[in-house]
């Protein structure tokens, strides 16, 4: 029985060409069970690329009779996480449990105990990557966190080490599986979204509480992961202006869709002139646009580098063995390091953490407004709006004959601040005006 630290010296010197590599799970659920999984079904691919054996040791669950998605043997699963986190042959703990505690400092220990770790959690890289990569250099471990944006989708890896000689200036993607999945089945199959999020859940892409994904806070940790990683900034994710799809409506899809647009969950990082625009919310983009064919359980992720110039990558952002893959590149890639004593780098972009952060600052808005079908109403809107230097676009009216009708504005580029102003100051005309029934940012390309 080796302890890491004789492992990985001897790994380094050479010694042993095929010593038995040691992980521990934290979790056997969609995730956990899709690394398993990977590891028997390409068994003889992973031997020959890393030239040595890994064998999962240790699971820690919270039940050990449950059914199991993943075939192995009963007798490594545990309860007790002191099994895998004081483990001295577990070289490489993998943390697929999900929620900030206990999996911050079970993540903590492991690395205390100078074991290197692989985690899909958002939440606590979000949350506590600064304090999870000094504790990592403070004891010569390894942290890696894929799984944690863009399931399968090599997102970090990408902006980290292959766009390193870049700055990057702006990013702008679809990161939630959940709800493009829901979006997607609205708009096309007519689904409620209750039917659609079921769904998902079924299908393994939903948290374990999935208002986190329906209220945006997933990508909000995605987005402050993609932060650190592209611009160097720690940015608290409960700051990132934040809007999720629970108030898009089967109507406002259809909408969007005769205007030659689809909804879509944005979460934009964009450097404008030294202020970070960063926010996550429901947008419209023009069916041409590259986003706008991602759909389902796919991400995508526009990168705008300063050498590079756009960028796309595409791929499934949530699921057992698309994320296992993300997580079962990282530990790979951890064992290639052990072995040639490499380190690969800091996933944290260094220099640009001048940026000044702000919220949501100018765009163009699809604004629907309830109106009363009578001579002179959009005159009174378009002069209101006007006042405010929010300049139109295009309009667009549906009559039917019916009393009410809904309006749709897109406007120019504008203020947020102006905006709302604007369409406060439009609700005072409640004789014509009934309701500002939907604002949605519009993102072009
Ligand atoms: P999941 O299906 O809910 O699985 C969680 C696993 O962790 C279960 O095996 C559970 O044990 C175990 N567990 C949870 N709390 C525990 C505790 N306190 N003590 C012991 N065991 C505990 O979750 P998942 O979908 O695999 O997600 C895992 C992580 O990957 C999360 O951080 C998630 O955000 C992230 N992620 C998920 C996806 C996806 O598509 N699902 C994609 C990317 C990232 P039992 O099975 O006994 O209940
Ligand atoms: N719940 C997440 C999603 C899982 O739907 O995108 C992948 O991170």
């Amino acid at each position: 029985m080796l302890k890491c630290t004789k492992l990985v010296t001897k790994l380094r010197e050479g010694k042993i060409g095929l010593a038995i590599i040691k992980v521990g799970l934290l979790g056997l659920g969609n995730v956990g069970s899709g690394v398993v999984n990977i590891f028997s079904e390409n068994t003889e691919k992973i031997r020959e690329y890393i030239g040595t054996e890994i064998q999962v040791e240790k699971v820690l669950v919270r039940d050990i009779n449950k059914p199991r998605l993943a075939e192995l043997d009963q007798r490594i699963l545990t309860t007790d996480p002191r099994d895998i986190l004081d483990n001295p042959d577990i070289d490489i703990v993998v943390e697929l449990m999900g929620g900030i505690e206990p999996a911050f400092t079970y993540i903590k220990q492991a690395m205390e105990n100078r074991k290197h770790v692989v985690t899909a959690n958002k939440a606590v890289m979000a949350t506590y990557c600064k304090e999870l990569f000094e504790t990592a250099k403070a004891n010569d471990v390894e942290i890696r966190f894929e799984g944690s944006v863009g399931g399968g989708i090599p997102l970090i890896d990408t902006i980290t080490n292959k766009l390193a000689g870049n700055r990057i200036d702006g990013l702008v993607g679809i990161i939630n599986g959940t709800t493009n999945y829901i979006l997607t089945r609205m708009s096309r199959d007519g689904m409620s979204f209750d039917e659609a999020l079921k769904k998902a859940q079924e299908k393994g892409y939903a948290e374990a509480d999935p208002s986190s994904d329906i209220e945006g806070q997933d990508a909000a940790y995605k987005l402050a992961i993609l932060a650190a990683t592209a611009f160097g900034l720690y940015i608290n994710p409960n700051d990132i202006p934040c809007e999720g799809i629970t108030k898009i409506t089967e109507a406002e899809i259809r909408y969007a869709a005769e205007l030659g647009y689809a909804v879509k969950l944005l979460a934009t990082a964009k450097n404008k002139g030294g202020d970070l625009e960063i926010h996550v919310h429901p947008a419209i983009i023009p069916d041409s646009h590259p986003l706008a064919g991602v759909n389902n359980e796919f991400n995508a992720l526009l990168i705008e580098g300063n050498a590079v110039g756009e960028l796309m990558l595409y791929g499934k952002g949530a699921g057992s063995l698309p994320t296992g893959s993300a997580v079962v590149g990282d530990i790979l890639d951890i064992i290639r390091m052990m072995r040639q004593s490499a380190k690969t780098g800091s996933s944290l972009a260094a220099g640009r953490n001048n940026l000044n952060v702000v919220g949501e600052d100018t765009g163009s808005y699809y604004i629907r407004i309830t109106v009363v079908d009578k001579p002179g109403v959009l005159g009174v809107i378009t002069t209101t709006l006007g006042k405010h230097g929010i300049s139109i676009a295009s309009v667009s009216q549906r009559s039917l004959g019916e009393r009410l009708v809904p309006v749709i504005f897109i406007t120019h580029e504008v203020e947020r601040e102006k905006l709302d102003k604007g369409l406060a100051e439009l609700r005072n005309y409640s004789d014509v005006v009934k309701e500002v029934a939907c604002i949605l940012r519009v993102e072009s390309y």
